[in-house]
């Protein structure tokens, strides 16, 4: 059985069918009880647990070959989390512990980076074999449709930096790929696709692939962080989190190498364009 925690968010929904295609037996856990919708979606068990809570984590863990841990999003714990989930790990006897962690945890501006690097430090530091997959920023971040319906590409972040972009399809078939695969003990695998381009550029191909103009606009960021200062500590973290994501992004943008994916996938890591073709194939798809 292999344990996906998270399973329940958008990389954990992608990562269980992967591994449903593959034929690998998954156990869904994530704090919403949506998760339970993924028993028609490849999951062979699905539970409800908080990751924070010990029995709960017990319970998620008992029976599990291996882990594929995926940190719940901008979560002010989300190394306490991790580490909990190593121990508990380490506990049970697991056999192989692959974590999902980030591009360039190193970044230590950035708190979801420095997250994930303290949860890296605890994987190694363990005795369980593991796998770190650190994934570029995911081209799903571009709704193409909403795009073409809007005639804007819009994002919180300047339009004039680059950023490399990865296909999460791609990181999650990966991911089901080395799970349990003693052959990928001990790596650690940047996956990145091959695209690194600016906002104007992705309009650019969305507009040429969809045969409509598209312009681009910076969205402010109070669309998604409030600047007003929060009552609880902990509720300021994702707002503090997104400021300093998006403010990286504009003055540095982010880099990577496509090489290891396409080596993992044993072809050429989705591109920029492909995505956009499919994804408006699919909206035209779903009417
Ligand atoms: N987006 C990108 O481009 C990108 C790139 C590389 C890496 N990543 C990383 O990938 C990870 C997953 O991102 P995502 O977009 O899939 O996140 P997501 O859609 O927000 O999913 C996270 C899930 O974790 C659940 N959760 C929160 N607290 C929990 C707890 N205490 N115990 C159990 N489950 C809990 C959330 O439930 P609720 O919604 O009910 O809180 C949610 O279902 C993040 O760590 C992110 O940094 C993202």
């Amino acid at each position: 059985m292999i344990l996906v925690t998270a399973a329940g968010g958008r990389t954990g929904r992608s990562l269980v069918k992967a591994l449903a295609r593959l034929g690998k037996p998954v156990r869904a856990v994530d704090i919403a009880p949506s998760v339970t919708a993924l028993r028609d979606h490849g999951a062979d068990e699905a539970l409800v647990a908080d990751l924070l809570e010990p029995g709960d984590l017990r319970k998620a863990m008992a029976g599990v070959e291996s882990v594929i841990h995926i940190g719940p999003l901008f979560h002010h714990r989300e190394a306490d989390i991790g580490r909990a989930v190593v121990a508990e790990a380490r506990r049970a006897g697991v056999g192989h512990f692959v974590q999902f962690s980030v591009v360039h945890p190193q970044i230590e501006a950035l708190l979801n980076h420095q997250a994930k690097l303290a949860v890296e430090r605890a994987v190694v530091q363990s005795p369980i074999p593991f796998t770190i997959l650190q994934p570029m920023h995911y081209l799903q971040n571009i709704d193409v449709a909403a795009t073409v319906r809007s005639g804007v590409h819009r994002k919180p972040f300047s339009h004039d930096t680059r950023l490399a972009q990865v296909d999460l399809e791609d990181v999650t078939a990966v991911a089901a790929q080395v799970a349990g695969d003693p052959g990928h003990h001990y790596a650690t695998y940047e996956l990145c696709g091959s695209d690194y381009v600016n906002g104007h550029e992705i309009a650019a191909v969305i507009a040429e692939v969809s045969g409509r103009p598209i312009t681009t606009e910076l969205q402010p960021i109070s669309d998604f962080a409030s600047s007003e200062r929060q009552t609880r500590e902990e509720d300021e973290f994702p707002y503090d989190a997104m400021y300093r994501l998006w403010g990286h992004y504009s003055r540095y943008g982010i880099t990577g190498n496509p090489n290891v994916l396409g080596w993992l996938l044993g072809r050429p890591p989705t591109t920029l364009r492909e995505y956009v073709v499919r994804e408006l194939e699919a909206a035209a798809q779903a009417g």
